[in-house]
């Protein structure tokens, strides 16, 4: 098997080897002046398992491009399969046309992916489990998703919030914080939130819940621009809630949304490092190594 560690993946990349007991070979990168890249393998890849480690954030565009260069270059010479590792995965969230003659992202993204040679996808958390698997019946590419929930709820039990409650923003991330409630013991709930799919504003109905003195974690798949998590955290801080955690498994880390989450009262923000940022203090390579033990 050979591991790539993408441009965008350079360190989980690195740590998926690791626990693979392999050694990386990230390829040889640079941009040019119009922002186009260049890319080179560095280790010959005929006839070999491939594996390329390359999350799509920031600026989704030039890494999926990236992505899709170093898997077609590994087609082309050769290799015998290639699973693509993309912690986050961009485009997911248009996954059905919510409205007419609108582009329908993932099923453009996995197309790209299967024509550069990609035969497995390996997401973390996808936005909609249920959308990916409607997509996916179209394409011969077979995706996995998995879940860093439960890494980020034990890492939150050592931190001080063992029993604390799990709350997700929204009904559709509700299977996060039960999850999550699995291992911290604290019960579930979710909050009604509503996106007006023209202008994006989005209004959150709040249930009144029984946590004032108590600690709770607000768990949602991703922080973009950190609206929807700051108005979760308010809600439970204004009910009285004695330390409120905010968890995701991605951070897009937009600017401002660190300054909103805070001023809700969020502490601590905590991430894994499916995209790198200061709050990514839980790994997901044990997860996708274990993932790629299995299906490779
Ligand atoms: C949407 O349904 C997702 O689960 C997140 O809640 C959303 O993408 C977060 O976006 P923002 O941080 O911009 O509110």
């Amino acid at each position: 098997m050979i591991v790539i560690p993408g441009p965008s993946s350079l360190g989980l990349g690195w740590r998926i080897a690791e626990a693979l007991g392999v050694e990386p070979h990230p390829v040889e990168h640079r941009v040019f002046p119009d922002g186009e890249s260049y890319l080179k393998l560095t280790k010959p890849v005929a006839g070999e398992k491939v594996v390329i480690v390359q999350t799509t954030a920031p600026n989704p565009d030039s890494k999926l491009m990236q992505l899709l260069l170093i898997a077609k270059t590994a087609k082309d010479f050769g290799a015998n399969s290639i699973t693509a590792v993309v912690p986050y995965l961009a485009y997911a969230r248009q996954d059905k046309r919510f409205l007419d003659l609108e582009v329908l992202s993932l099923d453009v993204v996995l197309s790209l992916l299967e024509a550069s040679g990609v035969t497995d996808l390996v997401v973390v958390n996808i936005h909609n489990e249920a959308s990916i698997r409607s997509v996916e019946a179209n394409h011969v590419v077979k995706v996995h998703n998995l879940s860093a929930v439960p890494l980020l709820a034990e890492y939150l039990k050592k931190e001080g919030f063992d029993k604390a409650y799990s709350l997700s923003p929204d009904k559709g991330a509700l299977y996060i914080a039960e999850a999550a409630a699995k291992i911290l013991g604290g019960g579930y709930n979710y909050f009604e939130k509503t996106r007006d799919r023209k202008t994006g504003e989005i209004k959150m109905g709040i249930k009144d819940l029984d946590i004032a003195g108590h600690r709770a974690v607000v768990f949602d798949d991703m922080i973009s621009t950190g609206g929807t998590m700051a108005k979760a955290v308010e809600a439970l801080v204004d009910q009285g809630a004695e330390k409120v955690a905010a968890s995701c498994t991605h951070v897009l880390y937009m600017p401002g949304a660190e300054e909103k989450i805070r001023k809700a009262g969020a502490d601590p923000i905590l991430s894994t490092d499916t995209i790198e940022t200061p709050f990514s203090k839980v790994t997901v390579s044990g997860l996708i190594a274990d993932k790629l033990k299995e299906i490779i």
